[in-house]
């Protein structure tokens, strides 16, 4: 029988909440339509947010909303979204289905949703198309308290307090759609463009985040690291499991046993990408001061049918919540070095926690599991691990059978485990080092691998209380079913 041996005793690193973050682009309707409707919307909505929407995100604790892109963000004018809105310019989304950009939703619309939601902002800057200086003042523009052009232009606009920026990306995939440039051009714009992002006011200095590698590319990292570490807090990581390569990307809800396998073992693919950029990040950072930021990850499947191509619309099963489950468990023991994850993308968008059509929402399978988990944002990461439980799969794709992390916040241990066959159920006991508990809260979630929500049936997967565990001293017993997550909450 698998067993998970949890030393509570040996606290190995501690989580960010920012672990937990989320990316929201002006791609589809991940924000227009899916959480911003503006303030005329029959749909209700406070200062133009989606109400049903920012309720449900509070639930899952949001710590970081990473804004506007992704590639837009390289074609992002921040000026083009400030000052009354009928004044704002109307443009085409050239990157993401050549729809009407109005720029109704800017800075000041950006900074009320965070505060709505409580969390908070990662702005992510124009290096591919913008210049130093608008750059730079947007940051004076957002975060500057005294008299000066920009902040009395925000003033103008309607507010006085300058805003907290906690974390600014300096250009997005500038090995790509952010300006194809080498890792070289990138760094020498790197130390140039950040040097203008001011700390202004006294306040806690702004975490900025250089432009890291595209998944395996060990050489990006290694370039950055040597040319710009020393300017650096944070260097992020994009990596999409999008198994069947970018032509043939397969359908999100319709699939067989080797797509299930071959997602799975593509997503725990990440675990390597954490160790080998760790590795290289530990000979010019043995400190760790530099943060590892996943700004971009999740799963990447064909379009919903009927809809546009650009705007990256799919549905969430529970093969993208045993995506979720196995990648945030995997962050958990790399959170040394992880400070930050956002999930692509929040709403509409990719692996999205939340799906809109009109005004209805419907939470996918993913949410669930972000809710779940919630217990390790702000915790001490646990030495754990599972002996006995063995590998499922196929030949040609092998993956544990289970995979798990724990963690420690006020006095209550949080266990989360992912049982990733599709048709194996699994007894497990999870033995405490010396700890008897008095009191063990679980939930899960389980369905059939392609079990989806639809607006029409909006909670065919979801969360439930799980009871069926037994206790017996510092043991507790339980199965897990095939294709399943659960959470314990430990007291
Ligand atoms: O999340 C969708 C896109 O994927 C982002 O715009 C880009 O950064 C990445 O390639």
């Amino acid at each position: 029988m698998p067993k998970l041996y949890i030393n509570e005793g040996k606290k190995l690193s501690h989580i960010n909440p920012e672990v937990y973050g989320h990316f929201s682009e002006h791609l589809g309707r991940g924000i227009y339509g899916g959480i911003y409707v503006g303030e005329d919307s029959d749909i209700p909505n406070v200062n133009g947010m989606r109400t049903d929407v920012v309720e449900a995100l509070k639930k899952i604790k949001v710590p970081v909303l990473r804004w506007p892109g992704g590639c837009f963000a390289d074609e992002y004018h921040w000026m083009d979204g400030i000052g009354p809105k009928e004044g704002r310019k109307k443009m085409i989304n050239t990157h993401w289905g050549g729809v009407l950009e109005d720029n109704s939703f800017g800075t000041h619309e950006f900074m009320e949703l965070c505060a709505q939601l409580g969390c908070k902002p990662y702005i992510n800057g124009n290096v591919g198309s913008g210049t130093v200086r608008e750059m730079s003042e947007w940051v004076e523009y957002m975060t500057f308290a005294g008299t000066s052009p920009m902040a009395d232009l925000r003033r103008r606009n309607g507010r006085e307090d300058p805003w907290r920026v906690d974390y600014f990306g300096v250009g997005n995939e500038n090995w790509g759609c952010g300006g194809n440039m080498t890792p070289e051009y990138y760094g020498n714009l790197y130390r140039r463009y950040q040097t203008y992002v001011r700390n202004y006011n006294d306040q806690e200095p702004i975490f900025k985040i250089a432009c890291g590698p595209n998944g395996d590319d060990y050489g990006w990292c290694e370039s950055l690291m040597a040319s710009c570490h020393n300017y650096m807090d944070g260097l992020s990581l994009h990596y999409y499991v999008c198994p069947n390569g970018w032509n043939h990307k397969g359908s999100a809800t319709e699939f067989d046993k080797d797509a299930w396998y071959k997602t799975l073992d593509a997503a725990l693919f990440m675990e390597e990408l954490l160790r080998r950029h760790s590795a290289i990040m530990d000979r010019y950072d043995p400190e760790k001061k530099v943060g590892l930021i996943v700004d971009e990850w999740g799963n990447w499947f064909d379009v919903e049918p009927g809809t546009n191509p650009g705007f990256l619309y799919q549905q969430n099963s529970m093969r993208d919540a045993l995506v979720a489950a196995v990648t945030l468990n995997t962050f958990n023991k790399h959170s040394d070095r992880v400070k930050m994850a956002c999930i692509a993308q929040m709403v509409n968008v990719l692996q999205s926690v939340i799906l809109t059509e009109g005004d209805r929402m419907l939470l996918t399978p993913t949410y669930h599991v972000f809710h779940m988990y919630r217990g390790h944002q702000g915790g001490d990461l646990l030495d754990s691990c599972l002996v006995g439980a063995g590998q499922t799969g196929t030949p040609e794709h092998k993956v544990p059978s289970l995979q798990e992390s724990a963690s420690r916040k006020d006095g209550v241990i949080t266990v989360t485990l992912a049982n990733l066959s599709m048709e194996e159920e699994y007894p497990v006991t999870a033995a405490l080092a010396e700890m008897v508990p008095t009191q063990v809260e679980a939930s899960i979630l389980t369905g059939d691998m392609t079990a989806h929500n639809t607006f029409q049936e909006p909670e065919t997967v979801k969360e439930a209380a799980f009871d069926a565990i037994s206790c017996s001293g510092k043991e507790m017993s339980f199965t897990m079913p095939p294709c399943s997550v659960v959470s314990l909450r430990i007291r």
